[in-house]
C-alpha cells in the first residue's frame, strides 16, 4: 500500500472507498504538510492556546486546500536565518520568512509574497500623521537599536526615546513619559487590540527597514509544493485580510516615512526578488496623485470590455490594489519593467486587452504571475481589465 494511504485520513478513506473507490482517494489523501514555525511568536504563531495565530490558521487553510492535514515542527526563531537553515530538513515548509531577495534559504525556495508587515506609528486618535516632519519635536519612543530608531537619531529636529520592551513603550505611552511611538505593526496592533480595548491609533509607515513582505519558505525537496502553496495563497487573498484584521494587523495604507526607498518600490522588489535590493532610484508616486483623477477612456474598448460606471472603475481599482499590487505596484506602477501595467498598449498596441484578459485569467504560472480565472469573476476581471485602461500611457 501507498504511504499515503496510512495517514491522516485513514476515516475518510473508508468512506471514500465505498463512494468514489481508490484511486480518487489517493489523490485527496497526500502525506501530511508538515509546517515549521514558532511556537511563541504572537500574532503570527503559537503553539498553545485557541488563538494560534495568523502563520497557523493561514497554514490550516493551505493544508486543506492541498487535501492534507498538517503537522507543526516547533523552533524558536531568535535567529532566524540560522533556526532555518537547520529547520528546513525537517519540514516542508516554514510560516513565514522575509520575501526580499537577499533572504536566501538553503535548501528552501519562496512562494510569491503574502502579507506585508512593517512597523506602525502608535499614538492619540487625534494624531494624523502624513509625513515623516509629523514626528518633530515630539518625545517619541523606539525600540532601542530598531529602524525607526536608526532613522529618527539619523535625521535632526527628532527625539527618540529608547526603551527595550515593547510593554515599556506601552507604558510609557500611558504615562505620558512619549507622546508617539514606533513599534512593529503586527504586535503593537495585536497588544492594542486584545488588552488595551483599541485605545491607540495604529499607522503603518514604510521606507528603508520600515516595512516589506512576508512569503513561504518551501522545501527544495518538495519541488510541485511551491506551486501549489502559491495558488493556495492566491485563492486565500480574502481569508488572510480577516485573519489580520482578526489579529489587529495594521491595515490602512503606509505613510511613506522616508523618501529614500518608496513603498512602491520595496513591495515590487521583495515580491518579485527580481531587481536587486535598493538600486532603483524612486519617485515618489507622481502617478497617484494623477490615477485618482483619472476617467475611463471609453472610446478605447476592445472585445473584452463592457462599458461601466466611474464607482465600478474605482472598486476595480482597489480589487486591483488589494489583490495585485504586492506584485504590481500601487495602481499598477510598478518600477519593474515587465511588471509596470502601464504599458500594456504600448507592448500590445490593440491586442493589449486581448492579452490581459488570457494573462489574468490563465496566469503565466513559470513566471510567476498567478492564474485568476476561478477566483476572480469573469466580470470583475473585466473591470480590472476597464481599470487597468485609465492607466495605460
Ligand atoms: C505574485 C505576483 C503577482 C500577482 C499577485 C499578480 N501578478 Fe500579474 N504578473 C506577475 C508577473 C511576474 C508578470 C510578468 C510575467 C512575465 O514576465 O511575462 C505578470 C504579468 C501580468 C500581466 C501581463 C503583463 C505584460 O506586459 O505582459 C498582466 C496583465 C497582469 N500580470 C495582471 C495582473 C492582475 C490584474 C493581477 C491581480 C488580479 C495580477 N497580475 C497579480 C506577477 C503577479
Amino acid at each position: 500500500m501507498p504511504k499515503s494511504f496510512i495517514t491522516p485520513c485513514r476515516s475518510a478513506l473508508k468512506t471514500a472507498l465505498i463512494v468514489a473507490g481508490m484511486l480518487s482517494m489517493s489523490l485527496a489523501c497526500a502525506d501530511p504538510l508538515k509546517v515549521c514555525s514558532d511556537p511563541d511568536n504572537m500574532p503570527f504563531s503559537k503553539s498553545e492556546g485557541s488563538d494560534k495565530g495568523l502563520y497557523i490558521e493561514l497554514a490550516e487553510m493551505v493544508g486543506k486546500r492541498l487535501g492534507t492535514s498538517v503537522e507543526y515542527v516547533w523552533w524558536l526563531s531568535h535567529n532566524q536565518r540560522r533556526a532555518v537553515r537547520n529547520t528546513m530538513d525537517s519540514c516542508d515548509a516554514y510560516f513565514a520568512l522575509p520575501a526580499t531577495a537577499d533572504y536566501k534559504v538553503r535548501g528552501a525556495e519562496k512562494t510569491h509574497a503574502f502579507l506585508d508587515v512593517g512597523y506602525a506609528i502608535v499614538g492619540p486618535a487625534s494624531f494624523k500623521l502624513d509625513a515623516l516632519e509629523d514626528l518633530k519635536g515630539k518625545r517619541v519612543g523606539v525600540l532601542h537599536g530598531s529602524p525607526p530608531h536608526v532613522l529618527l537619531s539619523s535625521e535632526t529636529g527628532y527625539e527618540p526615546r529608547n526603551y527595550r520592551t515593547q510593554e515599556d513603550i506601552f507604558a510609557a505611552l500611558a504615562a505620558g513619559e512619549v507622546e508617539l511611538a514606533i513599534l512593529w505593526g503586527p504586535s503593537a496592533g495585536f497588544e492594542n487590540q486584545t488588552t488595551m480595548n483599541n485605545r491607540w491609533k495604529i499607522t503603518p509607515v514604510a521606507g528603508q527597514g520600515l516595512n516589506g513582505q512576508i512569503a513561504v519558505a518551501v522545501s527544495k525537496n518538495k519541488p510541485e509544493l511551491k506551486e501549489k502553496i502559491n495558488q493556495a495563497l492566491t485563492d486565500l487573498q480574502p481569508e488572510i485580510k480577516k485573519l489580520q484584521h482578526k489579529y489587529g494587523f495594521p491595515q490602512a495604507v503606509p505613510v511613506m516615512l522616508d523618501a529614500k526607498a518608496s513603498w512602491l518600490h520595496t513591495s515590487n522588489q521583495v515580491a518579485g526578488g527580481a531587481a536587486p535590493a535598493g538600486k532603483a532610484k524612486v519617485v515618489v508616486n507622481p502617478e497617484q496623485a494623477k490615477l485618482s483623477h483619472a476617467k475611463a477612456d471609453f472610446t478605447d474598448l476592445g472585445p473584452y470590455m463592457r462599458k461601466v460606471a466611474d464607482s465600478e472603475i474605482e472598486n476595480a481599482k482597489s480589487n486591483f490594489n488589494s489583490r495585485c499590487s504586492h506584485c504590481h505596484g500601487q495602481n499598477g506602477a510598478s518600477p519593474q519593467q515587465e511588471r509596470d501595467l502601464r504599458k500594456l498598449k504600448i507592448r500590445y498596441a490593440d491586442k493589449w486587452q486581448e492579452v490581459a484578459h488570457t494573462t489574468i485569467t490563465k496566469g503565466r504560472p513559470d513566471l510567476g504571475m498567478p492564474t485568476w480565472g476561478g477566483t476572480i469573476s469573469e466580470d470583475d476581471i473585466q473591470r480590472i481589465i476597464q481599470f487597468l485602461s485609465t492607466i495605460q500611457k
